[in-house]
């Protein structure tokens, strides 16, 4: 992917190299982007936000993401100002006025606080955009994505879904952070998080995949419904895969005969160790390797992509 992300991007053409960012308004470096302390949005973990890549200068499923986070904002009953349109307008600009031809763009709605004098209750705050656009990174080094990723199931379980909407993007993140040190304390490379009946769900920025006897499965609750993972469904109908829908106990994901992980932030990456039982000769497996390969091949191509103007000038 490094090698990749250096054939698109030319030093001379990008304005802002460590990225861009955007609120009220106004487009700058990332670097000045500033969160008032007392909001809620960082208080309270009181936001939902979105992350699409750019690719060789596009956007990718633009649109899914728009859509996604605009559900995500009416499950936390948060009401920016902006339309789906409008917002798609900043990125677009934001990252055309940040000359990255790959990028990593996130797209936050944070809840601002009550006013002086007001009941101070989430129904009196302003709710605004936030934006940036920084180098494409992938969720795990190339050396991991090579080797495959090693994994384990965390003893920590997911925030449930009654309590905490998992299909609405959020930052409650503290179980898959704990999760995080107890993957690193077993010397593995990232957790992957049950539900409180034993089933899988996600683990910290990814969806989960096994493969059985040729058959594809993804779990159906109490997770993010991931671009990625939406795009792995896509590619396993058009490589013949059959993909199912549906619960995944602990058991079947540790007996898989391979394991793959979906992110935006590095697309399609398989897994090599799961709780210590090595896999596939203890590297990605085929069939997780021809979806990877299918998905980059395929984004090379412009897949669903969605070109930005880069032709754009400050106001
Ligand atoms: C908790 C969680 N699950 C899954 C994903 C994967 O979603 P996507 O493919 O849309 O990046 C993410 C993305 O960051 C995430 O934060």
């Amino acid at each position: 992917l490094n090698a990749q992300n250096r054939e698109h991007a030319s030093a001379d053409t990008i304005r802002w190299p460590n990225g861009a960012g955007y609120m009220n308004g106004a487009y700058m470096p990332v670097t000045e982007v500033r969160i008032p302390v007392t909001d809620w949005g960082y208080r309270r973990s009181d936001a939902t936000y979105d992350v699409v890549s750019v690719w060789g200068g596009a956007f990718f499923r633009l649109d899914d993401h728009i859509k996604r986070f605009r559900r995500s904002m009416d499950s936390l009953r948060l009401k920016p100002k902006e339309s789906d349109e409008e917002i798609k307008a900043i990125l677009h600009r934001m990252v055309g006025l940040s000359g990255l031809r790959t990028a990593y763009v996130g797209v936050d709605c944070l809840r601002g606080r009550s006013g002086p004098g007001e009941r101070i209750h989430p129904v009196n705050a302003r709710n605004y955009i936030v934006a940036f656009a920084s180098p494409y990174h992938s969720l795990m080094s190339d050396e991991v994505v090579a080797r495959g990723a090693h994994m384990i199931v965390a003893s920590t379980p997911r925030i449930p879904q009654r309590s905490v909407d998992a299909t609405a993007k959020n930052f409650h993140w503290a179980d898959m952070t704990r999760a995080s040190f107890e993957a690193e304390d077993k010397g593995a490379d990232n957790p992957v998080l049950l539900d409180y009946d034993g089933y899988v769900t996600e683990g910290p920025g990814f969806n989960v995949f096994t493969v059985t006897d040729g058959v594809v499965a993804t779990p159906d609750f109490n997770m993010l419904e991931g671009i990625s993972r939406l795009s792995a469904i896509d590619l396993c109908e058009e490589l013949g895969l059959r993909c199912e829908i549906r619960k995944i106990s602990a058991d079947e994901l540790r007996e898989a005969d391979e394991i793959f992980v979906t992110s935006t932030a590095g697309g399609i990456i398989g897994v090599s160790r799961i709780d210590g039982r090595i896999m596939n000769n203890d590297r990605p497996g085929p069939i997780s390797q021809k979806i990877r390969e299918t998905y980059w091949s395929k984004r090379e191509e412009g897949w669903h992509a969605d070109p930005v103007n880069y032709d754009v000038t400050m106001d």
